[in-house]
């Protein structure tokens, strides 16, 4: 079969996905090897009989919604291509909001920041690669994840991040940062939307938080203030329901100039918050 010929019957057979053609494209980008303008210009360029029963087969995991970044095995963030895996959550473009509030802060030049809950290490490397003199530490309580965020920061060689285990603040000597962010766990135990779409091949450890999916967001917000400068900032993402109590959360623990920004749709997404000791 040709290019333009696997396309249109790939195309005609992923109807569960909203996007059939983009994600046939880009998995046989994957497969082949290429970038998105060589499918373009080469159409009629034949596929061997192996490339194709790869794509076929990744077609049809696709099929069943398992998501396109975990078939290829990366996610664009920010200005970075992330290796993902099933070990953690795949970045999202809102989370890019809470890097441009932190980029928007007025902060020491040579501030000194912790990413809780790192994942790929999307938030950390981005900001890393904003900011070349901060001092970044990532943790995640998954050691696969915390392989992977490091994996991520050797492929950009970004040297001032460093990624270590821990669960939340058990690891981290006590010190004083100037900019604390978070993207934890934050959907309640029993959401139906857990089993729909892409989170359902997502592990709960990266997605639940108690009944109320604010176990996590309470944690971290009460044990920050121990970690602090004077004058330091907690940023926050959190559901989109979820704006007041994660408020209410920040005020409770002395935060004062406490605000929260909605995304790209209009929700509530992120809430921030200054502390004075
Ligand atoms: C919603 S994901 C966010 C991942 C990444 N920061 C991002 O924005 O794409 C939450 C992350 O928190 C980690 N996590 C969950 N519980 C944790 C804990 N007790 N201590 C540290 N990390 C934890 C999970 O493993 C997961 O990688």
């Amino acid at each position: 079969m040709t290019i333009a010929e696997l396309l249109q019957s790939a195309t005609a057979a992923n109807q569960l996905s909203d996007s059939p053609g983009l994600d046939c494209e880009l998995l046989l980008c994957f497969v082949l090897g290429v970038d998105p303008s060589y499918l373009k210009t080469w159409p009629e360029r034949s596929v061997s009989d192996a490339k194709q029963l790869e794509f076929e087969a990744l077609l049809q995991r696709r099929v069943v919604g398992e998501p396109i970044a975990y078939l290829i095995g990366s996610q664009g963030f920010w200005s970075l291509d992330l290796e993902v895996s099933p070990a953690t959550l795949i970045p999202r473009p809102e989370t890019e909001l809470l890097v441009e509030i932190a980029l928007d802060l007025t902060l020491p030049e040579q501030a000194k920041m912790l990413d809780l809950g790192t994942g790929t290490g999307a938030i950390a490397l981005a900001l890393a690669t904003e900011r070349s003199h901060w001092e970044i530490f990532a943790v995640d309580l998954q050691q696969q994840a915390v392989d992977l965020a490091e994996r991520n920061r050797q492929r950009y060689q970004l040297e001032n991040v460093s990624v270590f285990a821990s669960d939340w603040f058990a690891a981290i000597a006590v010190q004083q940062f100037d900019l604390i962010v978070s993207n934890p766990p934050y959907i309640e135990a029993n959401d139906p939307h857990l089993s729909q779409g892409d989170v359902r091949f997502e592990p709960a450890s990266a997605l639940v938080s108690g009944d109320d999916g604010l176990n996590d967001l309470r944690l971290v917000c009460s044990q920050s203030v121990d970690y602090l400068a004077d004058g330091g900032w907690l940023l926050l993402e959190h559901g989109f329901d979820q704006g007041k109590a994660v408020r209410e959360l920040l005020e409770r623990a002395g935060f004062a100039l406490v605000e929260t920004r909605a995304d790209l749709n209009g929700c509530e997404r992120i809430t921030f918050g200054c502390y004075h000791l």
